[in-house]
């Protein structure tokens, strides 16, 4: 109703029930018309809006093996790993677990979270590579919230590999602290094919991927799961924005022969007391894996085992002899960058 000035609008006289319908009538009924529709059309944006979350958003992948990842047709449980509820702020991530894929993140991730100053978020969040023009607020966002002098994580392997990630997460804080999981990178190669392969079966063989032409020995570095394991070119990127002391390289092979040795690394690396030890884990001999003895947020012990049925080609030991040789001196670079030895040769 008009304030002030313009006298409210007399009602409208009587009309004969079968006269045409009186002005004001029909244009309240129209605007009755528009409302409905603008409320449908907001609904609908909405669930849309709604369900491209979901679609962009991974969901949280039940944990399983370092360096391997649920078989095909394993559920995901969105709702785990349980997140604590109303205490705390959520705040963006102070250390980023950033690579590499198949080298063991999901493991890391799952024994930091015994932690009790460690908090993660659930899923991948893939900010810094595919959804950064969501900006900062939708990405703290999807972090748990923390009480004071708690950590928020995250981990998003493919940042290790993207050429925009270093400025970015430098953008976000210079001092970000940044975790890479590294592994041989001829098995990291090989696994990486074998999970690629348990989604779709009919991709060529992993020696014909491999090469370029294969009577030269000429090998595709374009191809993503030999490219990944170039880590001295990637790590280039990285020491850019990064001085070498704000990476922690964490050996994916020691993850699952010592993972309390690799855990107390990490734990010193990020300023935290020193609460998982060799007491969290048991070896499953059977398995080859460790196990927690505890999962975080269960009472239950919690392994990572290797994924149960799946089968790793045979590989033509010629070919891996051949990848052996490529990664060498790219595998010796990396062992002088980072002042490790990781012994893959
Ligand atoms: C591979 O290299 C050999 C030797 O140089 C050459 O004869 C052949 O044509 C090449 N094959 C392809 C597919 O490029
Ligand atoms: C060890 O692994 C085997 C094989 O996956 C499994 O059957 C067994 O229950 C595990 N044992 C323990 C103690 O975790």
């Amino acid at each position: 109703m008009a304030r002030g000035g313009a006298p409210p609008a007399s009602p409208p006289p009587p009309l004969p029930p079968s006269g045409p319908e009186p002005l004001p009538r029909r244009a309240l009924r129209k605007l009755l018309l528009v409302l409905g529709s603008l409320l449908m059309s907001l609904y609908a944006s909405y669930c849309l809006a709604g369900a491209a979350h979901v679609l962009t958003r991974e969901p949280a992948p039940i944990p399983v093996a370092p360096g391997e990842e649920a078989a095909p047709g394993t559920p995901r449980n969105p709702f785990w790993p349980p997140q604590p509820g109303g205490e705390g702020d959520k705040r963006l991530p102070q250390a980023v677990i950033i690579g590499v894929k198949k080298g063991g993140t999901r493991a890391l991730l799952e024994f930091l979270r015994v932690h009790p100053d460690v908090r993660a978020a659930g899923a991948e969040p893939h900010f810094f590579d595919r959804n950064y023009e969501r900006g900062l607020t939708w990405y703290r966002e999807l972090m748990p919230r923390t009480l004071d002098g708690q950590i928020t994580m995250e981990k998003t392997p493919s940042y290790f590999v993207t050429k925009e990630a270093p400025a970015r997460i430098s953008a976000m804080s210079k001092d970000t602290k940044l975790i890479v999981v590294v592994r041989d990178p001829v098995t990291r190669a090989i696994s990486d094919y074998t999970q690629t392969l348990s989604k779709k079966p009919d991709i060529p063989t992993f020696e014909s991927l491999t090469f370029k032409n294969r009577t030269t020995g000429l090998i595709d570095t374009s191809w993503s799961a030999i490219q990944i394991g170039i880590y001295a070119k990637h790590l280039e990127n990285w020491l850019l924005y990064f001085p070498i002391g704000q990476i922690l390289f964490v050996s994916g092979e020691r993850l699952i022969s010592d993972p309390a040795g690799e855990l107390g690394r990490v734990q010193d690396f990020l300023g935290l007391k020193r609460i998982i030890t060799d007491k969290h884990f048991y070896f499953n001999k059977t398995k080859g894996f460790p196990c927690l003895k505890k999962a975080e947020g269960s009472s239950k012990p919690h392994c990572l085992g290797k994924t149960k049925g799946r089968t790793h080609p045979s590989i033509d030991q010629k070919v891996v002899q051949r990848l052996r040789e490529f990664y060498r001196p790219f595998n010796m670079k990396f062992y002088q960058m980072t002042g490790h030895d990781f012994g893959w040769d």
